[in-house]
């Protein structure tokens, strides 16, 4: 199956073009334009910035992907005044997006492509729309089926890739089920127990804040820059190498809890109260830089220390045959070898790094993962599909 895919539901835009059997994936394109440049100066990701982005790269990116892929191509299609006019209706709230859009359209020819794959949660609305909008308008001129993808099983679908850089033919992996899987990004902290492809159940969840976002709000009291986690994660590393102390401990939350769930807000709390006290103590009051060093690498182990606990315990309740890991966090390297030679877990998988952070070669491998076990996913009218901000991974509806 070729599938094109967009990725919009947070700061990156991004498309992929693959062909994608049961065994076998070739990556014929891939892009990533990331927006943090934008965002930093505001310490997070700001919606409307971000929707205003991602209308403005859209058929930029897009020319950009279908060029690279390169494939044959069909008819450059007729664009009837109908087609027009939903279009421009479609995109009305895209300022400049329907024009430059129904230009391309008009010069370029139909892509070989057998569906369009696109993500409508979860994730910041008025960004998710922008991507749906886009599919639907390339639905209705190229007269191809779009399926909707949940974005956490975008990054439970990106552990199949083995190479995301590789455009030669490569095998797809695959993984024993029962697995469990650990998603950790910026807005999600999920254990989720997977039966197969499409039974999912969520068995452990953050009770506050996710695991990314405790790291971005750790990183700003520390007087690091957006996005906190890899900031974090490369000061926790020198303290390591260097054996720098933190100047206080932090709890580990919910560690004995007899559940599956995580809370992340008290250990940032206490790097709060820590921080402070600290400063109290110096002339200056600011912190030394071995001291952010040493608080960094505390963080990081008591948000690990947690997260391995409890996948250890999710693990062998659910009797797993496989552990993996994905989302923006499996980018902590420290998280990795933890759980890689944890002797507790099954074998363990994790994303390749490329694949860590939003992008929509995961979608499209999810999309033809959906296409396979709910045909009825394929929609030939697209019109229904809808952003859905909260939308679980546990959820198969389109709609609101
Ligand atoms: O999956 P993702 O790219 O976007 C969401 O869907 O949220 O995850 C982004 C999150 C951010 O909070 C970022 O700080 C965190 O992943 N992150 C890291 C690392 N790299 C990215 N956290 C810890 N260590 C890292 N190396
Ligand atoms: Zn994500």
């Amino acid at each position: 199956m070729k599938l094109l895919s967009i990725e919009t539901s947070c700061d990156e835009t991004s498309f992929a073009l693959i062909n994608v059997d049961d065994t076998e994936v070739t990556i014929h394109a891939h892009n990533i334009l990331s927006q943090v440049d934008v965002h930093q100066e505001y310490g997070g990701v700001f919606p409307s910035l971000a929707k205003r982005e991602h209308a403005r790269n859209a058929v930029p990116l897009l020319a950009k992907t279908l060029a690279e892929a390169n494939l044959r191509a069909g008819e450059t299609p007729r664009i009837l005044q109908d087609v027009h006019e939903q279009i421009t209706k479609l995109l009305e709230r895209e300022e400049g997006l329907a024009d430059e859009l129904l230009a391309f359209l008009a010069k370029n020819p139909r892509p070989d492509i057998d569906a369009i794959a696109v993500t409508h949660g979860p994730g910041l609305e008025p960004t998710l729309w922008v991507g749906i909008n886009l599919a639907k308008a390339l639905s209705a001129v190229w007269q191809t089926p779009v399926i909707p993808v949940n974005h956490m099983e975008g990054h439970l679908a990106s552990l199949l890739v083995d190479d995301p850089e590789q455009r030669a033919t490569q095998k797809l992996l695959s993984f024993p089920f029962p697995a469990i899987a650990l998603l950790v990004s910026g807005g999600h902290t999920e254990l989720v127990l997977i039966k197969d492809w499409g039974e999912y159940t969520i068995i452990g969840r953050t009770v506050d804040d996710a695991v990314g976002e405790a790291f971005d709000k750790v990183a700003r009291l520390l007087g690091l820059s957006y996005p906190g986690g890899p900031e974090v994660a490369r000061l926790a590393a020198q303290a390591r190498t260097e054996t720098t102390e933190s100047p206080f401990s932090l709890p580990r939350p919910m560690l004995n809890s007899g559940d599956l769930n995580f809370s992340f807000s008290g250990i940032k709390t206490a790097v709060r109260n820590g921080i402070e006290n600290q400063r109290k103590k110096t002339s200056d009051g600011l912190l030394s830089d071995a001291h952010k060093q040493g608080i960094a690498r505390e963080f990081e182990d008591a948000v690990v220390e947690t997260l391995v606990t409890k996948a250890e315990r999710a693990c062998s309740e659910y009797g797993a045959l496989s552990f993996l890991l994905a989302g923006g966090v499996a980018a902590n390297r420290h998280l990795v070898s933890s759980l890689q030679v944890n002797n507790e877990l099954p074998p363990v998988s994790v994303a390749p790094l490329l694949l860590t952070g939003d992008n929509a070669l995961m979608i499209a491998v999810a999309g033809w993962l959906r296409a396979n076990y709910d045909p009825s996913l394929i929609l030939t009218n697209p019109s229904p599909i809808q952003a859905i901000g909260n939308l679980s991974l546990e959820e198969r509806r389109i709609t609101k």
